[in-house]
């Protein structure tokens, strides 16, 4: 694996979620690998969990931590191929990549869609400009269109709460005021594919994820239904991708309440809107994850730092 960009990165999504429990239970004991070794984190959009825990996985495995706020107090980049660079922008990512391989031995970046433009966001300019221009591994910490550490996060946490060896697992849409983007979904479906389990996703019509993503995938537009039997509710909200980056309908029917949930096990990636997405009973119940899964980030970022730098 040269860089961490995407689920499929994973060569073997088991072995690594074994892993990460086992690096759960004793985290120092690969201090060693990554010491005189730097990490810098990059970040274009805010952050709470993928800030901290990408952190703590560095230093549980001795690197050194470098952190910028790149949207705020970087320079603005241009992605742009011959742009003459006569408006906003001013450094390419051209140099700003090979100054900052330079400076650190892995560049995790964050940089989330825009919802303006599809196909620019699926050009993912941002992570793709750092592959391309970089001469260190990149980690995605949430691109335009994937978050594959909370991906492998949700893996980690299915694996830990499993009542049985083929779970029924349920991606909700719940409505939220704002437009947000694909990623978190389309890595839990991509996640979800490489998992023995029965997958069900379930949107209002007109949210139908990017049918690449979910090419093979049962849909079912009847919440209740889609919800029967279910051992985890997966929810999140995102905006339409055929009227691309548009809210369609804030229907509070799709809302996650105690009754709607039954016995299954409640997980979000967080940050979540109380009472919007979720009522309190459910996250402040015994069903929820979101705490654990949100303790799993460490140790889905120290098993992906781990195998890069291996490879250094
Ligand atoms: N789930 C997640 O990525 O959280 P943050 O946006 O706070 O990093």
């Amino acid at each position: 694996m040269k860089h961490y960009l995407s689920i499929n990165d994973i060569d073997s999504l088991t072995i690594w979620v074994d892993e990460a429990i086992a690096l759960k239970k004793d985290p120092y004991q690969f201090k060693e690998l990554g010491k005189q070794k730097t990490i810098c984190l990059l970040f274009f959009n805010n952050s709470l969990r993928t800030r901290l825990s990408t952190q703590k996985a560095a230093m549980h495995l001795g690197m050194n931590v470098m952190v910028m706020n790149f949207g705020s107090e970087g320079w603005s980049l241009e992605y742009g191929d011959g742009t003459i660079m006569d408006q906003g922008t001013s450094e390419h990512v051209k140099e700003a990549a090979q100054v900052v391989s330079q400076y650190c031995d892995i560049v995790a970046i964050r940089a989330f869609a825009k919802l303006i433009d599809k196909s620019k966001d699926e050009a993912e300019e941002v992570l793709n400009g750092f592959a391309k221009y970089a001469t260190i591994p990149i980690v995605n910490m949430e691109s335009s269109i994937a978050h594959p550490l909370q991906a492998l996060a949700d893996a980690i946490t299915l694996k830990e709460f499993q009542p049985k060896t083929k779970p029924k697992v349920v991606l909700s849409w719940a409505p939220h005021p704002k437009a947000l983007p694909h990623a978190v979904a389309n890595s839990f479906v991509e996640m979800m594919k490489l998992q023995d389990a029965e997958f069900v996703i379930t949107h209002p019509k007109g949210y139908e994820l990017n049918p690449e993503i979910t090419t093979g995938c049962k849909i079912e537009y009847d919440q209740d239904k889609a919800l029967e039997n279910a051992d985890f509710v997966y929810v999140k909200n995102w905006s339409s991708y055929v009227d691309y980056g548009n809210v369609l309908t804030l229907d509070s029917g799709w809302k996650i309440t105690k009754e709607k949930l039954g016995h299954a096990k409640f997980m979000h990636c967080l940050p979540v809107r109380r009472n919007v997405v979720v009522e309190d009973a459910v996250l402040d119940g015994d069903q929820s994850l979101v705490i654990e899964q949100a303790n799993n980030r460490t140790y889905s970022a120290q098993i992906v730092l781990k195998k890069l730098l291996e490879k250094l």
